[in-house]
């Protein structure tokens, strides 16, 4: 079993040019699978509130909703990271906010660090929660909690104007004390001279090959979300038709009469297999 992956081991993995490799979760199971993956960084994001809630986007998220799924996550223990979403909501009004949803998402969904997303303006923010020694990770370019700002999901950082702006945000947050950033929907230039121009590790979606590390949404990338996906989701399997093959050949065969099956049953006779063997068959039914 290796290491316990900390905020130390990511900003050694950027300076030893090492990627790291994140990905979202949001339940027990799930968890223990990537876990054995040799991923570096889990996030439970906010974006359950697309994929597990069906809300049209990350507004509605309430720490409630994030802390019920970061339990569920960090009670597989993964070695991994674990970054808990600080919701819309939970960090914008006040700074005494923020540091009291920061600490929930440790001290009940045991979050090993928090994740929020804004430049220059959360600095206060970020250093009263870094102070309460809670390891923080930005999030910079298209922040989905800014949507109704934007006008719509959209490239930021296009313009030399919002690209200045955004490497010195970047480096604001670094000044902070987050020890990582999550960079989103930007051109794959203006990445590049981000992380060139910080020490802290950039974490990459839709932001081009040059970043320190990659994420993804699980759901994306497993092709189990049934909506249009961006051009940066690489998806890796089509589970979403995996699994309506394996529940329809399930609902024909209960239809069919074809499941459950002998071997499938128990007898009166705990000696006797209803199939025709006459192995024992033991009470304890595995769960
Ligand atoms: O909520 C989320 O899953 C995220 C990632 C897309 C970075 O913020």
């Amino acid at each position: 079993m290796k290491d316990k992956v900390t905020k130390i081991t990511l900003l050694k993995m950027k300076r030893k040019g090492e990627k790291i490799a994140a990905i979202t979760s949001y339940d027990y199971l799930s968890t223990r699978l990537i876990d054995d993956t040799g991923i570096d960084c889990i996030l439970v994001g906010d974006s359950l509130g697309m994929v597990v809630m069906g809300y049209d986007n990350t507004l509605p998220v309430t720490m409630e909703e994030i802390i019920h799924h970061l339990k569920a996550v960090t009670r597989a223990r993964p070695r991994a990271i674990v970054v808990g979403d600080m919701p819309f909501m939970s960090y914008q009004a006040s700074v005494e906010d923020a540091v009291r949803n920061a600490g929930r998402l440790v001290k009940e969904g045991s979050a090993q660090s928090v994740k929020l997303e804004g430049g220059e303006r959360y600095v206060p923010v970020i250093e009263a929660i870094v102070q309460a020694s809670i390891p923080v990770v930005g999030h910079l370019g298209l922040t989905p909690q800014s949507l109704h700002e934007f006008g719509g999901y959209r490239v930021q950082g296009r313009d030399r104007e919002s690209a200045d702006r955004m490497i010195s945000d970047a480096k604001a947050l670094e000044k902070a004390g987050c020890f990582a950033v999550v960079l989103e929907g930007i051109p794959w230039q203006l990445a590049k001279k981000i992380t060139e121009s910080v020490s802290i590790a950039t974490i990459g979606i839709g932001a081009g090959p040059h970043c320190d590390g990659q994420v993804l949404v699980i759901h994306d990338m497993l092709g189990i979300y049934d909506e249009p996906l961006p051009k940066f989701v690489k998806m890796y399997e089509e589970l979403g038709e995996r699994i309506k093959g394996a529940v329809s050949a399930y609902v024909r065969d209960v239809k069919d009469g074809r499941f459950p099956g002998m071997e499938h049953s128990y007898s009166a006779d705990s000696r006797k297999d209803p199939s025709g063997d006459s192995k024992d068959e033991k009470d304890d039914i595995p769960r």
